[in-house]
């Protein structure tokens, strides 16, 4: 899995393009900048973003292609990221340390979602917000018609509204939708989709 997205960063092209996803866009600068933590960040159109919006980035990715191509963009944009090498499983912040985590498109092997999302509730200073989006599990049909739109083949790496409210059973739901989209990112994320949108407050 990872020489994948080693290989495909790589590539000179971003592959889902420098800009920002829009639905991280929209919500992002609704927030007071602080620390934000960027997990599967990929070659870093996200943590650029939020650098450039102010907010101290911490990127979290393991594809080391990922990082020299999110640290070339973060110099373009003469901004700065924390880009940390590694596997989820081996993700170790304080608790507490974070008042934001953007997670786009971060699809992980099924056993490891929910695990995984716990650990992260738990980097969420109380207030804090956490900003998603991900490919729902309707996608897989849209993936059928058309492969160039991307997303996991794996019904269990893909989202549901239902897993969101298990996983966050403590945040005030801001925004959570199951959504059709027509992704134009890159040349990884070309046309109609299926999308999970989630923003939540952490309540406690
Ligand atoms: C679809 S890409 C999304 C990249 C970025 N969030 C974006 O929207 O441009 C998924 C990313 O997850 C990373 N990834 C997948 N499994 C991972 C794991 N177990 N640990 C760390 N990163 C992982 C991949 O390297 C890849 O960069």
């Amino acid at each position: 899995m990872q020489q994948k997205w080693d290989e495909r960063y790589k590539e000179s092209a971003f592959a889902f393009g420098k800009e920002p996803n829009l639905f991280f866009k929209e919500w992002l600068p609704q927030f007071k900048p602080g620390a934000i933590l960027m997990p599967a960040d990929g070659e870093g159109r996200n943590g650029v973003f939020a650098a450039r919006l102010g907010w101290d980035v911490t990127s979290f990715d393991f594809s080391i292609e990922g990082q020299s191509k999110a640290l070339q963009l973060a110099a373009e944009n003469q901004v700065t990221l924390n880009y940390i090498v590694g596997d989820l499983d081996d993700l170790s912040f304080e608790k507490e340390a974070f008042d934001a985590i953007g997670l786009i498109y971060a699809h992980f092997a099924a056993e490891k979602k929910s695990v995984f999302h716990r650990k992260l509730n738990d980097y969420v200073k109380p207030g804090g917000i956490i900003i998603l989006e991900a490919f729902s599990k309707k996608h897989l049909y849209f993936n059928g018609l058309d492969p160039k739109v991307g997303g996991p083949k794996e019904l269990d790496m893909l989202y549901s509204t239902e897993e969101i409210r298990t996983d966050f059973p403590n945040y005030e739901m801001l925004m959570l939708a199951e959504e059709e989209i027509q992704l134009n990112e890159g040349k990884y994320h070309i046309g109609k989709g299926a999308v999970i949108r989630f923003v939540g407050r952490k309540i406690s």
